[in-house]
């Protein structure tokens, strides 16, 4: 495993997109509360600068799910690992993910959230990889399709390395 790092998408062009990411919910939630949950780790620094650029009264909080591991290749299990502490009963939520790939992540996180009985649901996700997805998921605000590559940086890891990396970029294994 060499794992050099090939840059696809530069740091402007994603703090641009997350700029535009961030207006399009204050308009569609025209000031309304939003419930940020930020799907950890990977999502913790677009979730971070996403917030910083809504407008509306923001409150945020985070969850972890099991994800990789070592490995490129999805298990298609979800699990719990740590939840988030606050209730988004009645709440405009808002799933923060880094990527989604198979779906199977976002699609039941999105059932968890509905029968936590919040107001709504929505999902934002930094990237999309269509080619691999396995279950279907309405994602509401994507910032880049990407290729089915293994992507790395501003937060995604490749066995926990990578995350430092300020732009977005594609892993050689
Ligand atoms: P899904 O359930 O298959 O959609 O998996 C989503 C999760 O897999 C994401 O939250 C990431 O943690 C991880 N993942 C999927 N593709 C990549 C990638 O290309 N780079 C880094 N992590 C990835
Ligand atoms: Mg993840």
């Amino acid at each position: 495993m060499s794992g050099k790092v090939t840059q696809m998408i530069k740091e402007e062009d994603v703090d641009s997109r997350i700029k535009e990411l961030a207006a399009k919910i204050d308009e569609d939630y025209k000031g309304e509360e939003i419930f940020i949950v930020c799907i950890l780790r990977g999502a913790a620094f677009f979730a971070c600068e996403l917030v910083k650029r809504i407008k509306a009264p923001v409150t945020i909080d985070f969850m972890q799910v099991s994800s990789y591991g070592a490995g490129t290749v999805s298990s298609g299990e979800v699990k719990i690992i740590k939840d988030i502490d606050l209730s988004v009963r009645d709440k405009n939520v808002i799933i923060v993910e880094d990527i989604v790939d198979t779906g199977n992540t976002l699609s039941t996180l999105r059932d968890i959230f509905e029968h936590r009985k919040s107001k709504s649901v929505k999902i934002c996700s930094l990237l999309d990889k269509p080619d691999r997805r396995e279950v279907e998921v309405d994602i509401d605000y994507v910032g880049f399709s990407v290729p089915d590559k293994f992507i790395v940086g501003y937060g995604l890891d490749w066995d926990q390395r990578y995350r430092n990396l300020p732009y977005i970029g594609v892993v050689e294994t």
